[in-house]
């Protein structure tokens, strides 16, 4: 729209006289917020800044190729896509915790982006893909969601590395982000993506997580994913998803006995978040996920779904 051309150019202008001819650094996760806070300083200083995507072992299928397709291949953003996976899950082995699992996967992140941006030297600025909402919550509450928004929004960093915030979207609500994103050029599956856990993955293994396991979940989210798309419910779902539980329970195959892992599929409507509904997805959607998932992802013969709101459940498991 009109109105949202000219407020990329107040923005890209506001930037340049913030940053002038600093280095920016952006701590890129492929989430609508970062994303375009990322591509809108791109626009602004071009090559001053520089985006670093960790790959932490517990991304979901494709996704951070997803990153390094749009932002180094097509935008030319400068990209440093640093592949952590072997890092991220020895510091993971044996530990079921909920809480110890983000505390260890939160401090691994801030590890390694201050020795990326060492690496850079002189940078001066940190872009932060901060909306107006998260600048009310962060004065106004201090409930448990506010350490969940300090771990997502990489708290901690900007003092500890001595750097100054850009953080284009302070007045902006989601769908203004949305319409923005647009402007920018960025792709619809950028744009329209479902809110995902820094976290990632091992909060939704249940209990220890394993390469194996990984790999399960992976191949239960990929058709949870398509067969939301497919139904056109992935824009009014606010998340969709499947967890693995470290359980095994007893199947049959042909004339065999199976013994093997439950998917749980998990899917709410919400407006922030802070409360959900549990999705009323029509039965042969759901039909066709636990058909497909269970012959399709070897290791799973059961699946079960999450008929609980919040509160007083959570939306993910851990
Ligand atoms: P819960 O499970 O608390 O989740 O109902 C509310 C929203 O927050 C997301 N979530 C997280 N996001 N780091 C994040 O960046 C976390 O540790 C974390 N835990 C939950 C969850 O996916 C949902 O959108």
């Amino acid at each position: 729209t009109w109105t949202m051309r000219s407020y990329v150019e107040t923005a890209v202008e506001q930037i340049r006289q913030q940053v002038g001819t600093e280095r920016v650094i952006c701590a890129l996760s492929g989430g609508v917020d970062s994303s375009v806070a990322a591509a809108l300083t791109h626009r602004a200083v071009g090559d001053q800044l520089t985006c670093v995507f960790v790959d932490n072992g517990v991304l979901r299928t494709g996704e951070r190729d997803q990153v390094e397709k749009t932002f180094a291949s097509q935008m030319h953003l400068n990209m440093r896509i640093l592949d952590r996976t072997s890092q991220f899950l020895t510091g993971l082995k044996n530990v079921t915790d909920p809480e110890r699992k983000r505390k260890i996967i939160g401090r691994l992140f801030i590890k390694n982006f201050e020795v990326e941006s060492k690496k850079l030297k002189g940078i001066k600025y940190l872009v932060q893909g901060t909306l107006y909402p998260d600048v009310i919550e962060s004065v106004s509450f201090k409930g448990p969601s506010a350490t969940i928004k300090t771990h997502h929004n990489v708290g901690g960093l900007p003092t500890r590395m001595k750097l100054k915030l850009v953080e284009p979207l302070r007045e902006l609500f989601k769908d203004e982000v949305r319409v923005l994103g647009q402007e920018l050029g960025l792709p619809d599956e950028i744009i329209w993506r479902q809110p995902f856990p820094g976290p990632g993955l091992a909060i939704r293994v249940l209990g220890a997580v394993t390469k194996e396991r990984l790999a399960i979940l992976r191949g239960a989210e990929t058709i949870v994913d398509q067969e939301i798309r497919a139904a056109g419910l992935y824009r009014e779902i606010w998340q969709a998803f499947a967890v693995l539980l470290p359980i095994r329970t007893v199947g049959v195959m042909g004339d065999q006995r199976t013994y093997e892992y439950v998917i749980a599929i998990r899917a709410v409507t919400s407006l922030d978040g802070m409360t959900a509904d549990w999705a009323k997805i029509p039965n042969e959607v759901l039909g066709k996920m636990s058909s497909r998932i269970i012959n399709e992802v070897k290791g799973v013969n059961r699946v079960v779904y999450d008929i609980s709101s919040k509160p007083p459940s959570t939306i993910e498991w851990e």
